[in-house]
C-alpha cells in the first residue's frame, strides 16, 4: 500500500466543476457531521470536501484541512476564501508519515488518499489518537485506482488498529467504509 502522491496539477483533472455531478460534499457528509463539530479532512487536496465540511459545521465549528503538499493547501485556502468559509478552515501541513494533528476531532474524512499513504499502519494509529471515542472516520478510495481486494486490505488494516466498520455508504466512483473508534 502507499506510494505515488497525486501531484497538485493532476488534481484539476478530477477536482473541477464537473465533479459536482458525481460528488455532492454536503449530501455525502451530512449523515456524520453536525453544526459546531471539529472535523479533520486529511489529504484535503484543493479543498473540495473541506468547503462542504465548513458549511456543515458552520461558524461555531472548525475544519482542520491537512495535506502534505503546500500547493494543495494554498489552492484550498484560495477556494475557501472565495466560498466565504476561510475563517472556519484551519490549514495544516502534515508529513507523509506524521499527521501531526493533536486536536481531538468528531469526524475524519480520508477521501481518495489512503492509497497514497506510505505507512498505513502508522497512519491509522495517528487517526485513532485524534478521533474522539464517539467519532467516525469515512474512507473513500477511487474505484478506478483501488481494486476490491486492495480496498479489503485497507479495511482489514483499519480494523486491526482499533476501528470497526459502521457502514458502507454508496459514493459514486468510490469504494467506501465508515468506521467507529473502538480503541477506547
Ligand atoms: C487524490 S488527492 C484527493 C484530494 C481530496 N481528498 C479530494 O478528494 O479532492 C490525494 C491528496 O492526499 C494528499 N496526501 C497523500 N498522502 C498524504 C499523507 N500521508 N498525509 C496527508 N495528505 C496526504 C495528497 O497530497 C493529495 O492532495
Amino acid at each position: 500500500m502507499g506510494g505515488h502522491i497525486c501531484p497538485w496539477w493532476f488534481a484539476y483533472t478530477f477536482d473541477n466543476r464537473l465533479r459536482y455531478f458525481f460528488h455532492n460534499p454536503e449530501k455525502i457528509l451530512a449523515p456524520y457531521v453536525a453544526r459546531g463539530m471539529t472535523v479533520l479532512d486529511v489529504g484535503c487536496g484543493m479543498g473540495f470536501f473541506s468547503i462542504g465540511l465548513a458549511r456543515l459545521v458552520g461558524d461555531t465549528g472548525c475544519v482542520i484541512a491537512a495535506d502534505v503538499q503546500t500547493k494543495m493547501l494554498a489552492v484550498m485556502q484560495n477556494r475557501s476564501e472565495k466560498a466565504g468559509v476561510a475563517d472556519i478552515i484551519r490549514p495544516h501541513k502534515s508529513e507523509p508519515d506524521n499527521l501531526g494533528v493533536k486536536t481531538p476531532v468528531d469526524f475524519i474524512l480520508a477521501f481518495w488518499m489512503v492509497h497514497e499513504v506510505p505507512g498505513p499502519q502508522r497512519f491509522y494509529e495517528q487517526i485513532v489518537q485524534c478521533l474522539k471515542p464517539e467519532g467516525k472516520l469515512l474512507i473513500a478510495e477511487p474505484r478506478f485506482h483501488v481494486s476490491a481486494n486492495r480496498f479489503q486490505q485497507i479495511v482489514a488494516l483499519a480494523e486491526t488498529s482499533g476501528l470497526s466498520v459502521y457502514g458502507t455508504p454508496t459514493i459514486k466512483l468510490s469504494r467506501s467504509a465508515v468506521f467507529n473508534n473502538d480503541s477506547f
